[in-house]
């Protein structure tokens, strides 16, 4: 339930309650305080006591809501969205473009060629952000290159993240909007399918339909390209949802494959392909995302 509003403040059910309660609350208190004030300054119940009395509860409201805000934990999300409120009705300071940036994190496996292009892309990026590496191999090459561009890392760990809570307070603490995969090699579990549907994005070095699904993956899908006898090639970026490579194709690029062609040669054209389109493609789908 709420689902959208969930995403948009990018909370979780719990918080989603707490911040209602506030809102309701805050709305009580300023309504009680008003009248308050209203018999204090003894006013009639004319269109100046209307006037006066939408003036007051439009500077209470906030104020109520921010006091309560506390006791209910919901003082952040608050202040955020107040501040938000204010500089779209032009008062008070802009908010933060940092804090508002989207969140990207990145998924991978391996050496990370992929991952670094679309870090060297948002690396300046006026709105998006890559905030979090996460692979499943202690020494891989991705975690090494983190580490110099100052990005957190995170290790998961196979039982909790098919049989646990799939590492989602990671993802929800750091407000990650996308997560993409860039050479990730383990199956995305239900649990994180279900909470980022339609925000998890893959690059598969073939052209789906075909060469996809289980064990498809790295020389094994070029490999399968040459034995084929394909003269064409080449990548498909797409939304990942439960069936490995099965989600919505959001873009696919060719390239042609030679009589000549070996394993190596086809994974380096196809590697030119991947880092010439994936980072835009990223950027795209979230800039569609506002
Ligand atoms: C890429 O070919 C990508 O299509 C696949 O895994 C490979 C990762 O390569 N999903 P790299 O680690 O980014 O160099």
């Amino acid at each position: 339930m709420f689902s959208s509003l969930k995403k948009k403040w990018k909370v979780n059910e719990w918080q989603l309650t707490l911040i209602i309660c506030t809102f309701a609350f805050g709305g009580s208190l300023t309504g009680y305080v008003g009248k308050k004030i209203m018999n204090l300054l003894s006013l009639q119940a004319d269109w100046l006591w209307t006037l006066i009395y939408i003036f007051l509860i439009t500077l209470i409201w906030p104020m109520a809501v921010i006091l309560l805000s506390i006791p209910l934990g919901q003082f952040k999300f608050f202040k955020k969205y107040i501040s938000k409120i204010l500089s779209r009705i032009g008062l008070g300071t802009p908010s933060n473009p940092k804090l508002d940036k989207k969140h990207i994190a990145i998924f991978a496996s391996g050496v990370g060629s992929n991952a670094q292009k679309i870090i060297d892309h948002f690396r300046n990026h006026s709105s998006i952000r890559i905030v979090l590496i996460v692979s499943n191999k202690p020494g891989a090459g991705v975690l090494d290159m983190a580490v110099k561009e100052g990005i957190p890392t995170l290790i998961i760990e196979k039982q909790r993240f098919f049989e646990g809570d799939a590492y989602l307070p990671e993802m929800e603490d750091l407000s990650v909007d996308l997560i993409v995969l860039a050479g990730f090699l383990w199956h995305v579990p239900a649990a994180l399918v279900q909470k980022y549907r339609g925000h998890i994005i893959n690059i598969h070095p073939a052209l789906l339909p075909d060469f996809g699904g289980k064990g498809m993956y790295g020389h094994h899908v070029h490999e399968a390209v040459l034995a084929a006898g394909k003269k064409e090639s080449g990548i498909s970026i797409h939304l990942v949802d439960e069936v490995y490579d099965n989600g919505l194709v959001l873009f696919q690029a060719t390239c042609p494959v030679h009589d000549n062609d070996t394993i190596e040669s086809l994974t380096s054209r196809i590697h030119e392909l991947e880092h010439t389109h994936f980072a835009k493609i990223i950027e795209k789908q979230l800039m569609n995302d506002q």
